[in-house]
């Protein structure tokens, strides 16, 4: 009998590989409220899921500059400590309370450059259980256009869960 050739279906591994994380990040959290440690797990989550992710983090509002995000947990090199509301992939998220898909960086106005070898990026508006804005995600990869509507679906299920508790 011939054997079936291998087949791999990317959309439908990512939106599993998103379902598995998502459910693997609520047992983790099970019971812990800490908001720190509910973003760490996040990260080192998704970090260690998806080997396309080079910078996975959180940009925070500050409460003293509510105009203004400020650098939360993240793994990847150094980031930027503070971006205005508007500026940047972050900022145009922050503002607009929609999620930001950007399949070349270098192409969009005002992006900021914290490591120049991220390509592309996506950035995910987080809210709170009241539908306030905490802050953004922010993943960001070598490659370009690494990110499609399945990141995006995966990642607002995911921190739906965690931080609004939905
Ligand atoms: N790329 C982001 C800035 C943050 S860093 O990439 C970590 C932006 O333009 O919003």
């Amino acid at each position: 009998m011939a054997q079936a050739p291998a087949h791999r279906n990317p959309t439908t591994d990512k939106a599993k590989a998103y379902a598995e994380v998502r459910a693997e990040i609520a047992a983790v959290l099970d019971g812990e409220p800490n908001l720190i440690a509910r973003m760490v797990t996040v990260v080192a989550l998704l970090a260690a899921t998806f080997d396309n992710y080079f910078w996975t983090g959180f940009y925070l509002v500050d409460p003293d500059r509510p105009d203004e995000l400020v650098v939360g947990p993240y793994q990847g090199t150094l980031g930027c400590l503070r971006i205005a509301f508007g500026r940047g992939v972050c900022g145009a998220a922050a503002q607009s309370g929609h999620t930001q898909i950007v399949a070349d960086v270098h192409a969009f106005p005002g992006h900021i450059a914290c490591d120049s070898r991220s390509n592309s990026e996506i950035v995910v508006p987080v809210f709170d259980g009241d539908g306030a804005l905490m802050g953004v995600l922010d993943v960001d990869s070598t490659a370009y256009g690494a990110f499609d509507a399945d990141d995006a679906a995966g990642l607002e299920a995911i921190l739906a869960q965690v931080f609004a508790g939905r």
